[in-house]
């Protein structure tokens, strides 16, 4: 038998939420709802869907540029960047993997909490780093207790805020205070995926200039959530270019596709299509609060597309299991926990009618 490298032996290949299809064929069901990987419940915008037929019509036969050079000017416009403060990638996973290629030793440590976004021990272990958990305090990350494990071998710190799944969010003093705190020989990664959903005050504003004042700090961003693009695969970090170009050695040639790199320049000016899916999040948050208290079912207030709750008198995978067979796929958690993407008016009640159905029957 040939061995693969020793670290890759034990990791698990990332689950994602189970797909539609999979659950129609399973259960024999002609409708099922998908409120498991907080993708956006209004699909993709109309400017971004002509875009891109106007782009397929000319051909797609010739490679993407590699450096997506249109999109950078395009960003570099909107934030107030150069361009060489960004590295385009292929979803906002592809930039975790990246970083960690470019920066992690097996002789590193990483920091990083729990109940966070897998990819981060994942992108971590492959590269053969000790991965150091912290746990949380109210379902938040605790950076106190972050900066209490910081020693001569912590190489990086993984922070995404709003938090995936739990939705809780630090706020944008914690965050400086923090940083403040980190010893500037240490990357952090700050990864604000779902940011675009916040609704709260102290939410952290234009993270992505953190690097200006922390030159440590390298900022993730998607277009996979509020813009509507997650079969595209579009992300990018922003950071300091030295540290930018130490990542772009290790990105393959054509990372981000064609199709890609046109849907997200158009999708970054769509303001009515971001502003209807951003009342949309918090219309869908504030029915799924009131369902919840109605059942007596404990959530944590939500920064996010998603909510995460407590399975209620049984355990989160039967409650997913029964949830699933009637055609509603959310996602379990250890701990009896269960996140919920917030979808359309129609899907909220949807899942609300099922949730009832499921625990009457319990
Ligand atoms: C916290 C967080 N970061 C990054 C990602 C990666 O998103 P994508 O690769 O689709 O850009 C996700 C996806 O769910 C996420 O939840």
């Amino acid at each position: 038998m040939i061995k693969p490298r020793e670290e890759i032996v034990n990791i698990v290949p990332y689950i994602p939420g189970r797909p539609i299809e999979d659950v129609q064929r399973e259960y024999g069901l002609e409708h099922v709802i998908k409120l498991a990987s907080n993708e956006n419940p209004l699909g993709t915008s109309e400017v971004v869907k002509k875009a891109l037929i106007d782009y397929i019509n000319g051909g797609i036969n010739i490679y993407p540029d590699g450096n997506a050079t249109n999109l950078k000017e395009k960003l570099s416009k909107k934030l107030n960047l150069q361009p060489n403060n960004f590295l385009i990638t292929n979803g906002g996973d592809e930039s975790l993997s990246l970083v960690a290629e470019a920066y992690l030793n097996p002789t590193d440590e990483v920091i990083l909490s729990e109940l966070t976004f897998p990819r981060y021990t994942d992108s971590s272990t492959i590269m053969g780093a000790k991965i150091n958990v912290v746990p949380m305090k109210n379902l938040n990350y605790d950076l106190n207790a972050i900066c209490e494990n910081i020693n001569s071998n912590t190489k990086l710190i993984w922070i995404c805020n709003p938090n995936n799944p739990t939705g809780t969010l630090l706020t944008e003093k914690e965050i400086t205070d923090f940083l403040d705190t980190v010893p500037e020989d240490i990357l952090v990664i700050y990864d604000e995926a779902y940011i675009e959903f916040a609704d709260s005050e102290d939410a952290p504003k234009n993270a992505y200039l953190l690097f200006q004042k922390y030159p440590n700090v390298l900022t993730v961003k998607t277009f996979s959530k509020i813009y509507g693009l997650a079969g595209l695969r579009v992300g990018y970090l922003t950071g300091q270019p030295e540290i930018i170009e130490n990542i772009n050695k290790v990105r393959g040639p054509f990372n981000c596709n064609v199709l890609g790199q046109i849907a997200a320049i158009n999708a970054l000016d769509d303001e009515d299509f971001l502003k209807k899916v951003y009342d949309n999040n918090i219309e869908g948050k504030k029915y799924l609060y009131k369902v919840f208290e109605e059942l007596n079912i404990s959530y944590t207030k939500s920064q996010t597309n998603h909510i995460f709750f407590e399975a209620p008198s049984m355990n989160s995978k039967t409650l997913f299991e029964k949830m699933q067979k009637k055609g509603v796929i959310i996602r379990p958690f250890p701990g009896n926990y269960v996140r919920v993407s917030i979808g359309t008016k129609d899907e909220n009640e949807e899942f609300a009618k099922v949730l009832k159905e499921v625990i009457q029957e319990n």
